[in-house]
């Protein structure tokens, strides 16, 4: 079956307050450049063989473009995100909305719960993967699980760079992982190790990392990213991947990439 990816057009992407440490509100944003650069990301990834879906960004919600953060998808249910900063809290209704009238399933959790969605949550071998301290309490790890029947892996944070799971640790098809072991500590590295085997990780370097490799999107045997190390093509191209670079430096100057652009649903 094709993906169907959610996204949404950079109408009023702006940095307009810092609560990750790549944003800074001094930095001028190209808004027509950040368009371009996302019509470039949505035409690749149509190419891959995706199903784009899209939702009008809001005046308000400048990070509104980063739909990964929307909702965990799981089947048709989608359990909506509770944003840790107020400057993001309005996109949950937004979402959601989009989602009922898109006939899924939502669901929300406590309001004291935070909650980043799929930029804190992935499925990788069956299990969900997901990250917490920054920007998702940990409580909604075991909650998430019972909701949908599905083992929870709680790994933390343990860098502020790294702020959501999904700029560190990537599941590609076949059970294939981009990661970068320095985002975690001894625990959660023991924790991957013993979850991936050795021939399908791919660990990225500290270079790799700073320009979002882990920040990929998967579709079928295609990688996409922001532009990153020859090391990092071929890796992935020994793997049996097919990987594409697109220029996101707009996105990156609010913390998020091409991933960070994307949900599947
Ligand atoms: N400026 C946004 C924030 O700090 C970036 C979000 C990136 N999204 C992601 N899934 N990593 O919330």
């Amino acid at each position: 079956m094709r993906d169907k990816i959610l996204m949404c057009s950079p109408e009023y992407f702006d940095v307009k307050y810092k609560i990750n440490p790549w944003m800074d509100t001094d930095s001028e944003c190209d808004r027509e450049k950040a368009k371009e650069q996302w019509r470039t990301l949505k035409d690749i990834l149509a190419h891959a063989g995706a199903e784009i879906k899209l939702i009008d960004q809001r005046e308000d919600v400048p990070d509104m473009v980063f739909t990964a953060n929307a909702a965990l998808m799981y089947g048709n249910k989608a359990i909506i995100s509770n944003f840790k900063y107020k400057e993001r809290k309005p996109e949950e209704q937004y979402f959601a909305q989009w989602f009922k009238e898109n006939g899924y399933d939502v669901i929300t959790l406590p309001e004291t719960m935070s909650f980043e969605g799929a930029g804190d949550a992935l499925l990788l071998n069956g299990k969900i993967f997901a990250g917490y301290v920054p920007r998702t309490d940990i409580v909604s790890h075991t909650l998430i699980s019972e909701l949908l029947g599905v083992q929870v892996v709680s790994l933390e944070l343990a860098t502020k760079s790294f702020y959501h799971i999904d700029t560190c640790f990537c599941p590609l098809s076949g059970g294939y992982l981009i990661y970068y072991p320095e985002a975690f500590d001894k625990y959660g590295n023991q924790v991957i190790e013993a979850n991936v085997a050795e021939e399908k990780r791919i660990a990225v370097t500290e270079e790799e990392a700073a320009c979002f490799s882990c920040n990929a999107v998967n579709v079928g045997k295609t990688v996409v990213t922001n532009l990153t190390t020859d090391r990092f093509a071929k890796l992935l191209e020994s793997k049996g991947f097919s990987h594409i670079q697109t220029d996101l430096s707009e996105f990156i100057k609010s913390g998020g990439s091409a991933k960070c652009l994307t949900l599947k649903i």
